[in-house]
């Protein structure tokens, strides 16, 4: 399975941080946001990742992540010109895909909790489309998807005024190879973007729509905005510190993913100064080498 990590968007509900910095690499606690959704699809197992940023923000990522060669990745890179929608980044992304099934990871998603990993694995190798419903308080902020009382899906809506079901869809998805040319279908919404929600209710009209409830063991934060960005930077810092290992540290997830070998991770820290990360990594490395 492929994957890509959509962090385009021009931020503007985070102006004036976003004028000058893309949004995906601000500060979440110790590290750049990317690295949160990076480690999800890493933790997946997926290797071959493409990074879709904005034409001016590319560079930044590339001298951020490289060719993730050091991480047993593949790491490739492609442009959105305009803020056109998540929709588009299969379109942008179809010759990166190629024939095979893909994940999308947006670039302001962050997730952990318990049992994560096997979550993860058990989607790579999806027919049809398997995405998530998470419980949320306003649900208007974000895709909604409405179950039967049978908990069969009824409905998936793109930031609906008056929301059928308090179920918000996190920027998580794993599709078969339909979904390019589904992607190619859309047409762009009232706000003038080519929505993910209108590729799910393809899936869902094809009955081929999976939709898993993310129960409350898992914690999920969208950062687009200043309140969540901050809540997911402290949330992070409490179990940081409170737990001792990181979240979202992708020298660490290569490893555990068995994508590089100890030799490979116990060098890893050095590009990271005198940094807590750093300082992190180096007394991982020197623990796994005993
Ligand atoms: C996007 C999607 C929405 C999804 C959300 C998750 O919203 O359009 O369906 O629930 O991401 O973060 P946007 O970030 O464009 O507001």
């Amino acid at each position: 399975m492929k994957g890509i990590i959509l962090a385009g968007g021009s931020g503007t509900r985070l102006y004036p941080i976003t004028i000058a910095v893309s949004k995906q690499l601000l500060p979440v606690y110790d590290k750049p946001m990317i690295y949160y959704p990076l480690s999800v699809l890493m933790l997946a197992g997926i290797k071959d990742i493409l990074f879709i940023t904005t034409p001016n923000d590319q560079e930044a990522f590339k001298k951020l992540l490289g060719d993730g060669t050091h991480l047993g990745c593949n790491f490739e890179y492609s442009v959105q010109e305009e803020p056109n929608g998540l929709a588009e980044a299969f379109i942008i992304g179809e010759k990166f895909i190629g024939n095979e099934k893909v994940a999308l990871a947006l670039g302001d998603n962050i997730f952990h909790g318990n049992g994560l990993v096997n979550l993860l694995r058990s989607k790579t190798d999806v027919s049809g489309a398997s995405i998530f419903a998470y419980p949320v308080k306003d649900p208007q902020r974000y895709g909604v998807v409405e179950f039967d009382k049978d908990k069969k899906v009824k409905s998936i809506e793109e930031k609906p005024s008056s929301p059928k079901s308090k179920y918000a869809v996190p920027g998580l998805y794993f599709y078969d190879n339909n979904v390019v040319e589904y992607a190619k279908k859309v047409t762009p919404s009232d706000r003038g973007e080519k929505e993910i929600s209108s590729i799910n209710q393809m899936y869902l009209q094809n009955d081929a729509l999976e939709v898993g409830v993310m129960t409350r063991g898992m914690s999920w934060f969208d950062t687009g905005t200043v309140e969540s960005l901050d809540d997911a930077t402290e949330f992070i810092r409490v179990l940081q510190n409170r737990q001792s290992t990181m979240i979202g540290c992708i020298e660490e997830v290569a490893y555990l993913s068995k994508f590089i070998d100890k030799g490979s991770l116990a060098k890893l820290y050095k590009q990271y100064g005198k940094s807590k990360y750093g300082e992190y990594l180096k007394e991982m490395g020197e623990t796994i080498l005993q």
